[in-house]
């Protein structure tokens, strides 16, 4: 939530960059905006002063601003791009917020839990304030304590010194920028549970939310920990923690390339990343198990005696990420007989969950950042358990602060609504299902073997589901109109109802519900009347059980009552045809590995459907890429 940028140029004596800060700034939001959108804003020092623009709404409008009145060139700045919380998405509340005299800038990802308190005191010293924005709070003490405490002398540590003793009285989440009209060679940051990596150029330094924020310049990377400040200029980077002591940063290597963070000739970065979900498979499942089908997954540094104690698992995660986790139960439990929970980050918080030493937390997270999930892990590690990330994004906090890390490679996603992440989540939590079956003789490894072998089958399925997408797009564009869509699915095919649900709200701002196709008549099927569409995700008749026909039953249960069904089914399943206005063939797949297919075509209904309507399906409306708020 929000995107921040920051950097320092061109420094003497070093490579020429030729780099004004505008440019890179603007580009590092260009490419952060994914992160909020309600309003955007630049800083930058120039000719002993700061100066700033500022504009609610998408950043194109913060360009428009910059047409008409541009900014000086310069070597420094920052700029952000705001998911609101305290106050409106207004002109005012837009970051930067300045302060002494208005020759210090900050923006801000994050809140800030005692901006009350901290307000009445800068009032009672006489501060005004022009936003409603618990930012302009601290951009005030930063203010307050750099020219009343420090008497405003950079020789004293500066603004370095000034964030040290500001973030000692911050209570909440924060990553501050600050920039000073007095050191205009200088941004210094700060983090408290909310992301911020540094950048190494060559004679130029950058700060960013995340590495997109400056992946058009360099590719090194450095981690920082919690409650740390990082100071950069064009040739130096130091990082202290909140009370001056010196502290190392991690570097790193950023493995994707620019390219993969643009469109790649699609209309939206959301059909691009669906187009990409057979790679987002393949690169998830590639070097992980060796040619005898024996799961390595090296990466899992947890000690296997203790992964073998295990007696209980529970999923941690939020939105889709936490479907991925309904779907992994099935098979977790199935290949496993490991009783596996899955359970919103947020609720497994705040109640008193039973976790200890033998209990496997799975956290799920495509971001790593995800402020719920960052905080249920902790609460878990904390009453002793042990914790497994599956994680999209190298380097985030959730996987640094787990004991291990099964990173999904789908590549960045920048589309707000997930889709390629939720495959390549899935595709992980097999895996790790698969691994403990293995060290836990749970399964021989011939059937260990036959698994992967059906999933290293799913890209081209995949693949032939996305060549076949024009019939899904008419019905998506052809329903424009719809006013509620209702989904249903049993055993695996639930969460992918939900999951499809999901994908038609955030995108299509219409009413969807997701729901177990047993569950209806025991209330939901009273939401039936005539021409109500209603979704079904069909097992393969092939599978378990009596499944398939169950699902038939509930298809024929809704049909009866008006519904228009629109039936998501296995490749030469003739018999749905009967109850089905429309159907969607999807390849043959063992039930188990089903929602990697039968979550494409709803991916699919929801973007066209969105289209139609005319809405930016990369940035639907209240929405943030990174949720880093609880
Ligand atoms: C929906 C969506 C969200 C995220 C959720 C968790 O399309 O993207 O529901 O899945 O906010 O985010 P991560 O996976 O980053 O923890």
């Amino acid at each position: 939530m929000c995107g921040i940028v920051g950097y320092v140029g061109h420094s003497a004596g070093r490579v020429n960059t030729g780099h004004n800060a505008l440019d890179v700034v603007l580009e590092g939001l260009r490419r952060l905006e994914y992160r909020g959108y309600d309003s955007a804003g630049i800083a930058v020092v120039a000719d002993g002063t700061i100066s700033s623009r500022k504009k609610s709404g998408k950043l194109s409008n913060l360009v428009a601003e910059l047409e008409a009145s541009p900014l000086p060139e310069s070597l420094t700045g920052i700029g952000h791009t705001r998911w609101a919380t305290h106050g409106g998405p207004t002109d005012q509340n837009a970051h930067p917020h300045l302060s002494d005299g208005d020759r210090l800038a900050v923006i801000h990802n994050g809140i800030i839990e005692n901006f009350a308190e901290l307000k009445q005191e800068l009032l009672r010293k006489g501060v005004t304030f022009r936003s409603e924005t618990d930012t302009e709070v601290a951009a005030a003490l930063l203010g307050d304590i750099y020219r009343n405490q420090l008497k405003g002398d950079a020789s004293n540590g500066g603004l370095t010194k000034a964030m040290q003793l500001a973030c000692q009285r911050l209570e909440g989440a924060f990553t501050l920028l600050a920039v000073h009209a007095d050191q205009p060679d200088v941004v210094v940051a700060a983090r408290r549970n909310s992301p911020l990596v540094v950048g190494l150029g060559d004679g130029e330094n950058f700060l960013g939310s995340d590495v997109s924020g400056f992946i058009d310049y360099t590719r090194r990377a450095v981690e920082l920990g919690q409650d740390q400040i990082v100071t950069i200029t064009a040739d130096t980077v130091e990082i202290t923690d909140f009370y001056g002591t010196p502290a190392e940063g991690k570097e790193y290597h950023v493995n994707w390339d620019p390219a993969s963070a643009e469109k790649g000739g699609f209309p939206s970065f959301m059909e691009k990343e669906i187009h990409d979900q057979p790679d987002a498979v393949l690169q998830t499942l590639l070097g992980r198990s060796d040619v005898n089908g024996k799961l390595t997954l090296d990466e899992l540094r947890v000690d296997p005696e203790l992964l073998k104690s295990v007696d209980k698992i529970i999923v941690l995660a939020c939105g889709t990420s936490a479907y991925a986790g309904q779907v992994a139960k099935y098979a977790i439990e199935h290949w496993c007989r490991i009783p596996t929970e899955v359970e919103l980050s947020h609720e497994f918080r705040y109640r008193d969950p039973i976790v200890d030493q033998n209990t496997l937390i799975v956290s799920i997270s495509q971001s790593g950042e995800t402020m719920d999930t960052l905080m249920a892990v902790r609460y878990a590690k904390e009453q002793g358990a042990k914790t497994v990330s599956i994680c999209n994004t190298n380097g985030s906090t959730i996987p640094r602060e787990s004991d291990a890390v099964l990173y999904t490679h789908a590549g960045p996603e920048i589309a707000v609504a997930s889709t390629k992440a939720f495959l390549a989540q899935i595709t992980a939590a097999y895996l790790l299902g698969l691994y403990l079956a293995q060290l836990r003789g749970n399964k021989f490894q011939g059937e260990i073997k036959d698994v992967l072998a059906d999933l290293n089958k799913i890209p081209a399925k995949i693949q032939q589901i996305l060549d076949n997408e024009a019939q899904i797009k008419e019905l998506g564009q052809a329903m424009a109109d719809a006013k509620s869509v209702l989904f249903l699915g049993r055993h695996v095919g639930f969460p992918v109802a939900m999951e499809g649900a999901l994908k038609l709200k955030e995108l299509a701002y219409i009413h969807a519900e997701g729901f177990a196709a047993g569950e209806l008549k025991h209330g939901p099927i009273a939401l039936i009347e005539e021409g109500q569409p209603v979704f079904v995700v069909v097992p393969s008749p092939r599978g378990r059980d009596s499944l398939h026909a169950k699902v038939v039953s509930n298809i024929q249960e809704v049909r009866a009552r008006g519904a228009k069904t629109i039936v998501i089914a296995e490749e030469g399943d003739e018999a749905v045809k009967a109850y089905a206005e429309h159907v969607f063939y999807i390849p043959e797949t063992p039930t188990l590995l089903a929602p990697l297919l039968s979550t494409v075509p709803l991916q699919i209904f929801a973007l066209a459907l969105a289209s139609a309507k005319g809405y930016d399906v990369d940035q639907p409306r209240n929405l943030a890429k990174s949720v880093t708020v609880e």
